[in-house]
């Protein structure tokens, strides 16, 4: 290939980049609500997920997850844990006040000195979206949240790992059924105490996931495990 040539492809590559660069820079993703109840008003005062409670509050934070990572994480950090970018939202508190100013934001995005700083997204996500990313971000744990309980929940990581192998290898899940419940009940207590950032009352950790997931079937203890995994290692 002749200088001349690989100098136009190279140029060709950089333009494509920067391109495809800036889509993705305004370009809000969708996010999938369709398992969320659908609200009677599209910006209310609080948070109507927090609200609801139970399951519903959940769910939301699992979708929030996902439209979280694929429309903010690139400003405002992985895991909503701030790289100085933007803003660390977890400290938004979990009330009228944090949700106003949340809403704010959202709808209208930020811009100055007609520099886009961060795009507007109510128009294009819509408020089903943005009360999901909403309870996921206020239900983030603290700082140094689960620093005490870290020692703990790795030996929880080590029984559950060592049962799902004795499981694979022939033995009844039911042998472990008693044990199973117990360190269910103590990684609900434990989930029960991580702080949120918001002050919401539920905070979503690797202990909260664990709960939800031991649901007797030997999958469970392979997934917790690795949730137990994932979550002590973001930790660190
Ligand atoms: C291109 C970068 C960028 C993206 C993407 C982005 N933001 Fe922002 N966001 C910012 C910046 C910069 C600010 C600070 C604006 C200011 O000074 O008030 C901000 C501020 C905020 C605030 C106000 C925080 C505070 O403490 O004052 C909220 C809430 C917010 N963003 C939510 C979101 C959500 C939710 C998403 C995803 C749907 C998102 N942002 C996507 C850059 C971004």
């Amino acid at each position: 290939m002749g200088p001349l040539l690989k100098m136009t492809l190279a140029a060709g590559l950089i333009v494509t980049t920067t391109q495809a660069f800036a889509h993705g820079d305004v370009a809000p993703q969708p996010v999938d609500t369709a398992a969320l109840p659908d609200l009677e008003e599209e910006w209310p005062e609080e948070n109507p997920f927090r609200e609801a409670g139970g399951g519903v509050y959940v769910e939301a934070i699992e979708i929030g997850a996902s439209g979280y990572n694929q429309n903010c994480a690139r400003c405002h950090g992985l895991e909503v844990v701030s790289g100085g970018l933007a803003p660390d939202l977890r400290y938004l508190s979990a009330d009228w006040e944090g949700d106003e100013w949340y809403v704010e934001r959202f709808v209208n995005g930020y811009s100055q000195n007609g520099v886009t700083k961060m795009p507007a997204f109510g128009e294009l996500l819509g408020g089903k979206a943005a009360w999901a990313i909403r309870s996921y971000v206020e239900t983030r744990p603290d700082d140094g949240a689960l620093d005490e309980f870290a020692d703990r929940l790795g030996e929880i990581r080590d029984d559950l790992k060592t049962k799902a192998e004795a499981v694979a290898d022939g033995t009844e899940m039911s042998d472990f059924e008693d044990e199973i419940t117990a360190l269910r009940e103590e990684l609900d207590g434990i989930a029960g105490q991580v702080p949120s950032g918001s002050g919401a009352k539920l905070t979503d950790s690797p202990a909260s996931r664990a709960v939800a997931m031991l649901d007797g079937s030997p999958d469970s203890l392979t997934k917790a495990t690795e949730t137990l995994t994932v979550g002590l290692s973001a930790a660190e």
